[in-house]
């Protein structure tokens, strides 16, 4: 569905300046895949999915999108595909109901099939109420729902979203992703979903594949699970008393699947939990248990963490996604030195 090579893209900011914001990106992506793009900002999520919806052209590299190059045939990848920008697309002072009628036209339909289909795009993501409002008055989850629907004012059959629920509330959160799960599948054939996220338990529990970008590069691109358990794996803490400390770190670092062993700091008592990076800690930690037993060695409390996505890209990296996810709750919306909006470009 979505084929990249080496796809880069350079700014020229200035005459001394250039930023590399893709640097040689290859991607392929199958029908029916949920892919979530994660990365710190700045990483180029937004030029890449720009990329790819036509909106702005590679500096090298190709990029095929629904079977069409994106610089040959922009036109029939725009056709096949909707796009949900950073900012969204909603003209604010429309009613809703019109702002969709519009859209349908703008894509040609006529303006009964026009009227027919925001109908049910309304009824899809819950807007009927909401309908004859101004786009303005519209609360930011219900802004954002109206954003997803007019990317499918047309049925496309590829999706990307960008960033489609930075800034909503928690329980607006869980209904987006309701209504982008449902209307995922609503279709004849499952459509194919490409969206950024800051929040790292929507890609670890939504997503199918998570494709980690960093300085325009990708990273990693796998599984959630796939990722935690290859790169970062599961943590098993075993708390002893001093003088066990030493014993029990031998120990487990001789127990299968372990892949590291450190000793915490010193608690008042003088006792330290012994962490165990392991493949599979709730698989682990009973052997642990009973070999700790075994071997006399006295064990006050066992945890078993799981890792996060965060956890995945500071083994990365080194750094951590988290502080960037906080920062960017507000971030704005298209780049000052490009004011195309999504809805311009795409008519
Ligand atoms: N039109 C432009 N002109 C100059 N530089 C740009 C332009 N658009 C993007 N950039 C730069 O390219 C780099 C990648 O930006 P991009 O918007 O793709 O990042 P992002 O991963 O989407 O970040 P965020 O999480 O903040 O949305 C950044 O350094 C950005 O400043
Ligand atoms: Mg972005």
């Amino acid at each position: 569905m979505i084929r990249t090579n080496a796809l880069t893209k350079d700014f020229v900011v200035s005459r001394t300046r250039t930023v590399h914001a893709v640097r040689g990106i290859s991607l392929d992506i199958q029908p029916g895949e949920l892919v979530a793009v994660l990365g710190p900002n700045g990483a180029g999520k937004t030029t890449t999915l720009r990329m790819l919806t036509t909106l702005v052209p590679p500096t090298s590299g190709t990029a095929t999108v629904a079977g069409y190059d994106v610089v040959a045939d922009p036109a029939r990848v725009r056709a096949a595909i909707g796009y949900v920008g950073q900012g969204g697309a909603g003209g604010a002072s429309q009613v809703v109901r019109d702002e969709l009628v519009a859209q349908g036209e703008i894509y040609g339909l006529d303006r009964r099939a026009a009227r027919t289909r925001a109908g049910e795009l309304l009824e899809a993501l819950d807007l009927t109420e909401q309908a004859d409002r101004k786009v303005d008055s519209l609360s930011g989850g219900q802004k954002r729902r109206l954003d997803v629907a007019v990317g499918l004012v047309h049925e496309p059959t590829l999706l990307f979203l960008d960033e489609p629920s930075t800034g909503l509330d928690p329980h607006n959160r869980a209904n987006l992703w309701e209504h982008v799960l449902r209307m995922r599948t609503a279709a004849a054939e499952p459509r194919t979903i490409v969206l950024t996220t800051h929040y790292l338990d929507e890609a670890d529990t939504f997503a199918e594949r998570v494709v980690v970008v960093d300085h325009g590069q990708v990273i990693a691109d796998d599984t959630a699970d796939a990722l935690k358990a290859d790169l970062a794996g599961d943590l098993v803490s075993l708390r002893t008393p001093a003088a066990d400390v030493t014993a029990l770190a031998a120990l487990a670092e001789r127990a299968p699947g372990t892949r590291a062993v450190h000793a915490g700091p010193p608690g008042p008592d003088g006792g330290r939990a012994v962490e165990v990076r392991t493949a599979d800690g709730p698989g682990a930690a009973p052997g642990l248990l009973r070999a700790a037993d075994a071997a006399g060695l006295t064990v006050t409390r066992v945890d078993v963490a799981r890792p996060t996505l965060d956890d995945v890209f500071l083994g990365l990296t080194g750094r951590s996604l988290r502080e960037t996810a906080v920062q960017d709750a507000d971030s704005p919306a298209a780049s000052p030195t490009d004011p195309t909006t999504t809805k311009e470009v795409l008519a």
